[in-house]
C-alpha cells in the first residue's frame, strides 16, 4: 500500500525569494551590509556591485552556508547586477571626515547617486530603492527626479534610510534612563542630518526628563554620527552600526514585500504630511507592504518643544530637498 508522507519543503517560495542588489558593496558599509544580508533568509540572490572589489566580497560571503546565491559585479556588468532586483540598497559614495557636515558630501555623492539611479531606472524599474548615501535629505530627491525623467518614479518604492538615527536613539535613551536598549523604541522623524533629526521622546516612557537632560539627549541623537567620525579620525564615518541599520531596514522592506503584517519602520519618503508647506519628503513611521509604502503615519501627539524642533527641521529640509532637485535640473 502506498503511504503518503508529509514532507516539509525547504526550498524558497515566490513569497520569500528576493534579489537584493547592493551598490557600493566593497565599502565600509557595503561589506558588513552584504554580510548581514547574506544571513537574511528572504534574500535568495545577493548581487554585489562596486567600482572595484565586489567580486572579492562576493566570493568571501558566498561561503556562508545560507540559501542565497552571491555574485559580484564590476562596472561593465552593472546591468546584470541590477536586472531582476526586487530591492536595491545604495551605500555608494564618499563618507565624512572630521569637521565635515553631510551636506559637504553633496558635490561628490550627488553625481554618483544620480548615475546609479539612472541605471536602476533602466534595468530594475520596479525595484524598491533604499538610499544610504549622504546627504540623504538631498540624494533621495535626486533619485526621485531621475526616476521622474525616466518615467519610472514610484513614490511607494523610494526610501531614505534613517534607521541609524533610530538605533542611536534607542541606545542613547537607554544610557540616560538606565534601561535595556533592546526595549527602547523611539520614533525619529524629519530627515537625516543634524537639526532635521527629531526624536519624539514625548512618545516614549521618558517624557519627564528635565529640560537639560532632554536637550543633551536630543543633541546627541542629532549629532551622534560626529562621535564616530571624530573617533575614526579621518578614516570615515559609521560603517558597522550603519550596516546593522541598513540590514534591518532592508529586512523590513522585504518583510513588507512578502506580505507580512504590521511592518513599521521610520523612513525618509515622498510624504503627504507637509507637502502643502513645500516639504515633499519627510521621515516618519511607514508601514511597509507588498507594493512598498503602504501607509505614511502622521506624527501623533507632539510636545510644544517637539513642535519647535519640527518647524526648524522643515526649514532645513526644504533647502536640502530643493538642492537635490536643482542638481538634477542643472546636471541631468
Ligand atoms: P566608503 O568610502 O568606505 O565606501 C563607499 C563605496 O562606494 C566604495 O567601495 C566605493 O568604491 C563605492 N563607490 C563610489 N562610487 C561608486 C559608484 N559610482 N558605483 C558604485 N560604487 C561606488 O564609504 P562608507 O563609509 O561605506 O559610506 C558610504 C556612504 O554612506 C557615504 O555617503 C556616507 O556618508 C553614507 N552614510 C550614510 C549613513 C546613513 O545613516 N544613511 C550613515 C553612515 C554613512
Amino acid at each position: 500500500m502506498f503511504t503518503k508522507i508529509a514532507t516539509r519543503s525547504f526550498s524558497s517560495t515566490s513569497a520569500s525569494a528576493y534579489k537584493v542588489a547592493v551598490l557600493g558593496a566593497n565599502g565600509g558599509i557595503g561589506q558588513p551590509l552584504s554580510l548581514l544580508l547574506k544571513l537574511n533568509h528572504k534574500v535568495t540572490d545577493l548581487s554585489l556591485y562596486d567600482l572595484k572589489g565586489a567580486p572579492g566580497v562576493a566570493a568571501d560571503v558566498s561561503h556562508i552556508p545560507t540559501h542565497s546565491t552571491v555574485r559580484g559585479y564590476n562596472p561593465e556588468n552593472l546591468k546584470e547586477a541590477l536586472t531582476g532586483a526586487d530591492v536595491i540598497v545604495i551605500p555608494a559614495g564618499v563618507p565624512r571626515k572630521p569637521g565635515m557636515t553631510r551636506d559637504d558630501l553633496f558635490n561628490t555623492n550627488a553625481s554618483i547617486v544620480r548615475d546609479l539611479a539612472k541605471a536602476a531606472a533602466d534595468h530594475a524599474p520596479n525595484a524598491a530603492v533604499c538610499i544610504i548615501s549622504n546627504p540623504v535629505n538631498s540624494t533621495v530627491p535626486i533619485v526621485a527626479e531621475v526616476f521622474k525623467s525616466k518615467g519610472t518614479y514610484n513614490p511607494k518604492k523610494l526610501f531614505g534610510v534613517t534607521t541609524l538615527d533610530v538605533l542611536r536613539a534607542s541606545r542613547f535613551v537607554a544610557e540616560v534612563a538606565n534601561t535595556n536598549p533592546v526595549h527602547e523604541k523611539v520614533t525619529v522623524v524629519g530627515g537625516h542630518s543634524g537639526v532635521t533629526i527629531v526624536p519624539l521622546l514625548s512618545q516614549t516612557n521618558h517624557k519627564s526628563l528635565d529640560a537639560e537632560t532632554r536637550d543633551a539627549l536630543i543633541h546627541r541623537i542629532q549629532f551622534g554620527g560626529d562621535e564616530v567620525v571624530q573617533a575614526k579620525n579621518g578614516a570615515g564615518s559609521a560603517t558597522l552600526s550603519m550596516a546593522q541599520a541598513g540590514a534591518r531596514f532592508t529586512g523590513a522592506v522585504l518583510d513588507g514585500l512578502a506580505g507580512e503584517n504590521d511592518v513599521v519602520e521610520p523612513s525618509f519618503v515622498d510624504s503627504p504630511l507637509f507637502k502643502d508647506e513645500g516639504v515633499d519628503f519627510f521621515a516618519s513611521k511607514v508601514t511597509l507592504g507588498t507594493e512598498g509604502v503602504k501607509k505614511v503615519h502622521s506624527l501623533g501627539e507632539l510636545s510644544g518643544h517637539e513642535e519647535e524642533l519640527i518647524k526648524t527641521a522643515k526649514e532645513t529640509l526644504i533647502k536640502n530637498i530643493q538642492k537635490g532637485v536643482e542638481f538634477v535640473k542643472q546636471n541631468p
